[in-house]
């Protein structure tokens, strides 16, 4: 039985995790506090961690039912992440797993985007290929075994979300952006502006979308007065032009190797015209596709304690040197 902390950015995150089931899985989004900031401010962010996750910490025992004495283990992200945001969560689980004298288990937060997918109900079983798109990742993971994956491809510059972000803002849309772009481009034209799709020639399975952010900030700024009333075909075009890129080096990763089965992860992963469009892809390749919930997708611990099940516990007290990776 693992106790899971996540706090590598502005979620404040604990579960309980045991052989894949989920016991508890608790939440705390500073999304309200950063919303004015329009993205994450860090500084905000540890502050926010350090008030919240004793309380977090406390809902998710005593939700699954059980307290410190229960666990065999603590695993907490130790990076990527901001840092002081990630000391917080390796700070609390230093004490908690030292008083117990429980091991603990170091866990990297985009290998944790992966193991969202091996948790019940469905677990996936390697190997498949993975697309990882948050706020601040965006990449193509080869996953051979549950301890690892490979990265086939990678953002060269912005991650999806964080140009789904910036667009947003743009828009004059809160923060998150994600959620409010699929929301808006509900009422909008996919086709009503032209957006570039980044590196569709080669075979290449980078990413790269610093120039479609660019290319919205000039639409808006063309639009001038014009914007209000065409906010919904731009989101739409926006999130249509995100969507075809990802989906496009999914398919170039599907074309390079054999891979029986595609799974998706991160905040991005969430989109609802995302998820139709790689369910059209795998029904046409007649790949097995994995689709965790929405909620599993964005930062969570419950997945947290999915990767430490399948990695080394550190015994007591040799992660007391741990510090947090950036
Ligand atoms: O994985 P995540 O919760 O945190 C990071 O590790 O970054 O991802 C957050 C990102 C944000 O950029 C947010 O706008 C985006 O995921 N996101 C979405 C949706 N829900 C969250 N993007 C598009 N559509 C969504 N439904
Ligand atoms: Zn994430």
């Amino acid at each position: 039985m693992i106790l899971a902390i996540e706090t590598s950015c502005d979620d404040t995150c604990a579960a309980v995790v045991e052989n894949g089931e989920i016991l508890s899985n608790v939440i705390s989004s500073q999304a309200a506090s950063h919303a004015a900031f329009g993205g994450v401010v860090p500084e905000i962010a540890s502050r926010h961690h350090l008030e919240l996750l004793n309380p977090i910490v406390d809902a998710a025992l005593s939700e699954a039912g059980k307290s410190l004495g229960d666990l065999d283990a603590i695993a907490v992200t130790r990076g990527p992440g901001l840092i002081g945001a990630l000391l917080v969560g390796v700070s609390s689980a230093k004490a908690l797993a030292s008083a117990r004298r429980l091991p603990m288990v170091q866990v990297d937060h985009l290998h944790g985007h992966v193991a969202a997918n091996f948790l019940e109900p469905d677990p996936l079983e390697p190997p498949f290929l993975c697309l990882i798109a948050s706020g601040g990742h965006t990449l193509l993971a080869g996953v051979t075994a549950k301890d690892r994956f490979d990265v086939l491809g990678q953002t060269l510059d912005d991650a999806a979300g964080e140009a789904l972000d910036k667009a947003a803002r743009v828009l004059g849309l809160p923060y998150p952006g994600g959620p409010e772009i699929q929301r808006l481009s509900a009422d909008g034209d996919p086709a009503a502006f032209e957006f570039p799709v980044a590196m569709t020639r080669g075979k290449g399975l980078d990413f790269s979308f610093s120039g479609l952010k660019t290319a919205m900030v000039y639409a808006a700024r063309d639009l001038g007065d014009g914007l209000a009333e065409r906010r919904a075909d731009l989101a739409a075009s926006f999130q249509a032009a995100v969507v075809g890129q990802l989906t496009a080096k999914l398919g170039r990763g599907l074309d390079a190797d054999e891979w029986p089965a595609v799974a998706l992860g991160g905040g991005v992963a969430a989109n609802t015209l995302l998820r139709e469009r790689v369910r059209d892809m795998c029904e046409q390749r007649a790949v097995k596709l994995k689709l965790v919930p929405p909620a599993l997708c964005t930062d969570n611990a419950a997945m947290i304690g999915a990767a430490a099940e399948h990695l080394v516990p550190a015994p007591h007290p040799e992660y007391l040197e741990w510090d947090a990776w950036v």
